[in-house]
């Protein structure tokens, strides 16, 4: 392809990429499957590997992610960042209708109301329409730069749209992790015997400031924006400022309401009290901004906060009900989570039967006893949580909780390791909801992907004797399935044909699937592509584990013992007959010219054009050689953003070329 071919062609993948995102994004609609969505996603993203100068600025290959920030700069604001006044009562309320109708000399005024999202607040600068900067709260002043990171938010635009557009502009939003993904990742993280996150809001705060952007990519993290700000930008009012944002195309939610009395204020405030928890992310009030931005400006700041904006918190919906009994489940890893089993009571338009208590400390803490009368709280979350006990209704009789020692569901003597607070059964090759969950993990749509199968299926055949480990499934027989409930025929043949089609997983899924502790998804393909077969994995040493990307002690270690088990080699050795994928058809990017042929090439730093590894990955792409040190035999030292000095010294001293990212990027434009 010529470099005028793929300029084409990337603009054009840029348009319909974008194009897709927009869809799926700000209206909720698709028009082409997932697969050919990462069809067109990856095809960009290999030709911007071959020609790097090409890349858009807009590119969407950004959300993917991948720079590594050792320290984030921290920058001042152009507008201090300040928060607001927060309000409990509807007096407090009043107050401030007052403050706001004496400060504007008795002129008509109204307020727009939205709702207190609890997330991270984050700032936007727009520069010529496109993402320049990406800046945390911090503490008002300064912020931290998450650029890299906010990149990877796909309904933040990288380019502003539409029209009216000024020439730098700020919109700041709160950046949240959607209820629903920080279940799932809390699933996942229980899937691989990780620790679940607490709250959604320290979710998203401490991936906001993650070191690895492809992770930040991961999460999915979502942002509503909710205030512009810069010079002559032709609106009058906030609710203008907020049409023109979603214009532009930045997600505002929906929510909002333009209020003309402080009444109205009340029944907004009511309408959302209980439907907020219908909402994609956590709620925990209402913010009340005077509309008209003249009034603002006048109305003016104290030292800390707006006083053209006020916060009004919901109290947090708490009721008390009787605690039945404490239930102990068992996860596919062995650790046991209580739960409370409580007297079905209504809270915020549900019923609440049952509350997670995380694990044995939390019981402590709240001194527990079966038969008390507990508080119950729905915060933002699904699951409610036991606040407390209601101690004036504790009848005397009742006597302090004892934890289980033996497991639930085997009786063997759990084991709580050092340093972690939930106990576990060691039993793992003879516990039912151990081997069931690990059947469960392996079938799983990121793993073997076998749709066929589910949780039930699994229980009859496990039941049977028919499926103890993930292998047996490749041993089932027609007659086997046959005989379970509901199969028949064609229910039969689906489920087989599932199984059968499974054996064409690529490795990197096959290595998420034997379920090795602490190996989500992402490190098995890293480990996948590094090792490139299981033989090598499996005859690895903890060292040799450790210079896999992304892996650290507790994953090496995690890895080594996996495969120094003689059951699970047992298991992997039935798992090769059967014919799955065992070795990774990775390859690296191809190779399009060959101008850096013959010469060396170490890399350090992050650069303005690439992803970590993608500009190695343009070195060997174009005939050069990438090596890990500083050497005498080196040729160019390419110099990034935040190269550690020992690593330039050493290269001076040798009289190593250094280079910078541009003149690398010359280099490129000989081809
Ligand atoms: S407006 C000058 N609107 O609440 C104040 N803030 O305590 C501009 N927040 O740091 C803020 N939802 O992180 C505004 N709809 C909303 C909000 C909102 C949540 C957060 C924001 C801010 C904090 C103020």
């Amino acid at each position: 392809m010529t470099a005028a071919e793929a300029k084409k062609r990337i603009e054009k993948l840029t348009d319909e990429v974008n194009y897709h995102n927009d869809l799926y994004y700000q209206k909720n609609k698709t028009e082409i499957t997932d697969r050919e969505f990462d069809l067109l996603l990856e095809e960009l993203i290999k030709l911007e590997q071959q020609f790097p100068d090409l890349k858009q600025p807009d590119s969407p290959t950004q959300r993917v992610g991948g720079t590594i920030s050792k320290e984030f700069k921290t920058v001042t604001h152009r507008y201090p960042m300040l928060s607001l006044g927060n309000t409990y009562s509807r007096e407090e309320l009043q107050d401030f209708d007052g403050r706001v109708a004496k400060g504007l000399d008795g002129e008509k005024y109204e307020y727009f109301c939205e709702l207190k999202f609890d997330g991270v607040s984050i700032s936007l600068i727009y520069e010529n329409g496109l993402l320049v900067r990406g800046i945390t709260r911090g503490d008002g002043v300064r912020g931290d730069d998450v650029t890299h990171n906010v990149r990877t938010i796909r309904n933040i635009p990288l380019k502003a749209k539409g029209k009216g557009i000024p020439a730098t502009f700020e919109v700041r939003g709160e950046v949240f992790l959607p209820k629903k993904e920080f279940e799932r990742l809390n699933k996942e993280r229980e899937d691989i015997g990780e620790e679940t996150y607490a709250n959604a809001r320290n979710t998203a705060s401490g991936t906001l400031k993650m070191q690895d952007s492809s992770i930040v990519a991961q999460r999915r993290l979502d942002c509503f924006a909710y205030y512009l700000l810069g010079e002559d930008l032709g609106v009058e009012s906030h609710e203008a400022a907020i049409h023109k944002i979603e214009s532009w195309g930045f997600q505002v939610s929906p929510t909002y309401k333009k209020c003309k009395t402080i009444e109205e204020v009340f029944d907004y405030i009511d309408h959302w009290e209980n439907r907020r928890q219908g909402l994609p992310l956590e709620t925990d009030g209402v913010v009340i901004k005077v509309n008209n931005l003249d009034q603002q400006e006048r109305l003016g700041f104290t030292a800390k906060s707006p006083r053209w904006a006020i916060a009004y918190k919901y109290k947090a919906q708490s009721i008390s009900t009787r605690l039945n009994g404490i239930t102990y489940q068992v996860g596919r890893t062995g650790a046991v989570t209580p739960v409370a089993e409580l007297e079905p009571v209504l809270l915020a338009g549900t019923t609440v039967k049952r509350a997670s208590l995380h694990n044995a400390n939390e019981i402590a803490r709240l001194d527990l006893r079966i038969g008390d009368y507990v508080f119950v709280e729905k915060g933002g979350e699904i699951i409610p949580k036991v606040t407390g006990v209601d101690l004036p209704k504790r009848s005397p009789s009742l006597k302090p909780l004892k934890y289980i020692s033996k497991c639930p569901e085997c009786g063997t003597e759990l084991v709580r390791r050092e340093g972690e607070a939930a106990h576990y059964c060691p039993n793992d090759k003879g516990c039912p909801p151990q081997i069931k969950g690990r059947i469960e993990h392996f079938i799983q749509r990121k793993a073997m992907d076998i749709d066929s199968l589910g949780e039930m299926t699994i229980k009859q055949l496990y039941d049977l004797d028919l499926l103890k480990s993930p292998a047996d499934l490749y041993d089932l027989k027609k007659e086997d399935v046959m005989q379970l409930e509901g199969f028949k025929e064609l229910s039969t043949k689906n489920l087989l044909q599932g199984i059968e089609q499974s054996k064409s997983t690529p490795f990197e899924a096959v290595l998420f699937a034997i379920g090795i502790r602490h190996v989500g998804k992402t490190v098995a393909e890293k480990i996948a592509r590094h090792f490139k077969t299981m033989d090598n994995l499996a005859k690895a040493t903890r060292e040799e584990v450790l210079e896999a990307p992304e892996v650290g002690e507790i994953i090496a270690d995690s890895v080594v013992s996996f495969f120094k088990d003689k059951d699970n080699r047992r298991e992997i050795e039935r798992l090769r007959k059967a014919g799955l994928q065992f070795e990774s058809k990775f390859k690296e990017a191809e190779k399009v010219s060959d101008v850096l042929g013959g010469k060396s090439f170490v890399v350090s730093g992050t650069f303005q054009h690439y992803e970590r590894d993608e500009i190695k990955d343009v070195i060997i792409a174009n005939g050069g050689k990438v090596l890990s040190g500083v050497s005498g035999k080196l040729d160019y030292l390419v110099a990034g953003e935040n190269m550690g000095p020992a690593k330039r010294e050493k290269a001076e001293k040798l009289g190593i070329k250094i280079i910078s990212e541009e003149e690398f990027q010359k280099m490129l434009k000989d081809r």
